[in-house]
C-alpha cells in the first residue's frame, strides 16, 4: 500500500500534481503522553514496559458495574493475567469471581485468594484436574468443592472427572459448556444434557452441577449480509434458555438460585439484558481496553494499557541504506517520512498510539518515520496500544502502574510456567 502511495506520489509530483501528497499526519506527545514520558524518562527501567493505568482501570470498572443489567460479573484472568491487576478489579467491581485458563493459574489463584470464586473458561484434560488436586495445599482456606468449577463439555470428559474424584475421594463441581453459536467447544444438542446431568444426579458424593457456560464472542462478528447481530443473539438466548429448561424438565432438583448462568464477554455484554437468561457475564479486555476492542459498544471505556518503549536513534530525514535519493525525494513527496526513528522493541502486536502519526517504513524493517511535527529525541518513549492483552501482557516483565502520569507499582504478571509445589 505505501509502496503504491509512493510510485504514486512520484509519479504526481513530476507531473506537477504536488497538491496530492499525504497530509501531515504528525503531532507531538499530548499532556498526558508528555507526563507520562518524562516520568519515564526519569525513573523508569530504560526498557520496554507494560504500562497500567489505574485510574482508566477504576473508571472502566465502574462503567462495567454499571452495565451488569443485576447480573453477576466474573474477571477474566486470560486477558488480565496479574494476581494482583484481578485483585484490583474484583476490588473495585466487588466482585470475586474469576475465570482462569491456565491449571498452574488455578492453584495460584487458590493459594493466594483463599475467597476466589473460580470458573475454568476452557475444558482441561483430566491430568490437568489431576494436576491441580496435587498441588492444592489443604491447609488453606479455598475450598475447590465449592469454590472451584471444572468445564465439562462431553460425556466422556465427564466420566473422567468423576473417575478422578472417585480415586481422590472428593466432591468436583461440574459446569457445562454449552456451544450457543461458536462451536468452539461444548454441548452441541440439548438431548446430550439429560445422560449427564443423570450421571452427575446419581453420584453426589463425587460430582454436583454448578451451572452452564456459553461463550458468544460470535456475535456481531458475522456480516451482516449473512446474520445481523440481533439475530445472532436471539440464537444464542434461544439455546441458553433451551439448556435452562432441559434441566427444569430433567432434574428440577438441580435448578435452583445458585446455578452460574455464565457467557458473554468484553464485546458483548451489554447485549445482555433483562430479557437474557445469563445470570453472570465474564468481562477481562474491556476494563484495559486494548485497540482490538475499540468498538461502539464499548465506545465510552477508556484505553488504559499502553506499552512504552525508548526510542535509541532519532535523526531528520530518510536514510535508506544505498538509496538516499530516493529518500530524499519520498521525504519531499510525503511529509510522514521527514523524520526515522529506531526503537528499543516491543512493537509487535501493537498499534503505534503516541505521538501521532508514527509510521513502519515498508522498504526498511524497523525504521519507523514520521513529520518534523514530532519532537521525539533518543530516549522519549513512544507509546503504542497492544492490539490485545492476551498474551502481549506477559512479554515484558513486571507491569508498570501509573497514577497521574507517575508510576506507582510494579506487579508481576502470572508465569505461564509456573508451578505451585
Ligand atoms: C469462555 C470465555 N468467556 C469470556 C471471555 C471474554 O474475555 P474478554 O472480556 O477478555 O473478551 C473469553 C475470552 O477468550 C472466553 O474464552
Amino acid at each position: 500500500m505505501q509502496r503504491r502511495h509512493f510510485l504514486f506520489g512520484l509519479a504526481a509530483a513530476s507531473a506537477g500534481g504536488f497538491l496530492l501528497r499525504p497530509d501531515d499526519r504528525g503531532a507531538p506527545h499530548d499532556a498526558y503522553f508528555t507526563a507520562l514520558n518524562e516520568s519515564l524518562k526519569a525513573g523508569g527501567p530504560g526498557r520496554p514496559v507494560l504500562i497500567v493505568d489505574l485510574d482508566r482501570l477504576e473508571r472502566n470498572c465502574k462503567r462495567l458495574t454499571q452495565s451488569l443489567n443485576g447480573k453477576q460479573y466474573r474477571v477474566v484472568a486470560k486477558s488480565m493475567p496479574s494476581a494482583g491487576l484481578i485483585a484490583h478489579v474484583m476490588q473495585h467491581t466487588g466482585f470475586t469471581r474469576v475465570m482462569s485458563f491456565h491449571q498452574p493459574f488455578v492453584n495460584l489463584l487458590a493459594k493466594d485468594m483463599p475467597r476466589a470464586d473460580i470458573l475454568l473458561g476452557k475444558p482441561m484434560p483430566v491430568q490437568a484436574a489431576a494436576t491441580f488436586y496435587r498441588r492444592f495445599d489443604t491447609a488453606g482456606s479455598f475450598d475447590p468443592r465449592s469454590q472451584l468449577q471444572w468445564l465439562i463439555d462431553t460425556p466422556d470428559r465427564l466420566a473422567q472427572y468423576q473417575q478422578l474424584a472417585r480415586t481422590l475421594g472428593a466432591q468436583v463441581r461440574i459446569n457445562v459448556e454449552i456451544d450457543v453459536g461458536l462451536h468452539r467447544g461444548g454441548l452441541t444438542a440439548v438431548e446430550q444434557l439429560p445422560p449427564m446431568l443423570a450421571t452427575i444426579a446419581a453420584d453426589p458424593r463425587h460430582l454436583s452441577f454448578a451451572g452452564f457456560m456459553g461463550y458468544d464472542a460470535h456475535v456481531g462478528r458475522i456480516p451482516p449480509l449473512i446474520e445481523s447481530r440481533d439475530a445472532s443473539l436471539a440464537k444464542v438466548l434461544n439455546t441458553y434458555h433451551s439448556y435452562i429448561d432441559c434441566v427444569r424438565a430433567n432434574q428440577p432438583a438441580m435448578m435452583n438460585d445458585a446455578l452460574v448462568l455464565n457467557g458473554a464477554g468484553s464485546p458483548t455484554f451489554r447485549l445482555h439484558g433483562k430479557d437474557s437468561p445469563l445470570n453472570e457475564v465474564s468481562v477481562g479486555s474491556a476494563l484495559v481496553k486494548p485497540a482490538d476492542y475499540d468498538l461502539e459498544l464499548l465506545a465510552d471505556f477508556e484505553p488504559a494499557s499502553f506499552i512504552a518503549t525508548p526510542v535509541i536513534k532519532a535523526w531528520d530525514g530518510l536514510h535508506l541504506p544505498g538509496a538516499e535519493a530516493v529518500g530524499k525525494v519520498w521525504t519531499v513527496w510525503d511529509r510522514n517520512r521527514q523524520r526515522s526513528f529506531f526503537i528499543y522493541g516491543g512493537s509487535g502486536s501493537a498499534s503505534y498510539t503516541s505521538p501521532q502519526g508514527l509510521t513502519d517504513n515498508p522498504e526498511y524493517e524497523g525504521m519507523i518515520n514520521a513529520s518534523r511535527a514530532v519532537h521525539l529525541e533518543v530516549d522519549d518513549y513512544i507509546f503504542l496500544r497492544p492490539n490485545q492483552s492476551e498474551g502481549v501482557f506477559l512479554q515484558f516483565g513486571d507491569l508498570a502502574l501509573v497514577r497521574n502520569g507517575r508510576i506507582e507499582a510494579w506487579w508481576p504478571v502470572f508465569n505461564p510456567g509456573h508451578e505451585v509445589s
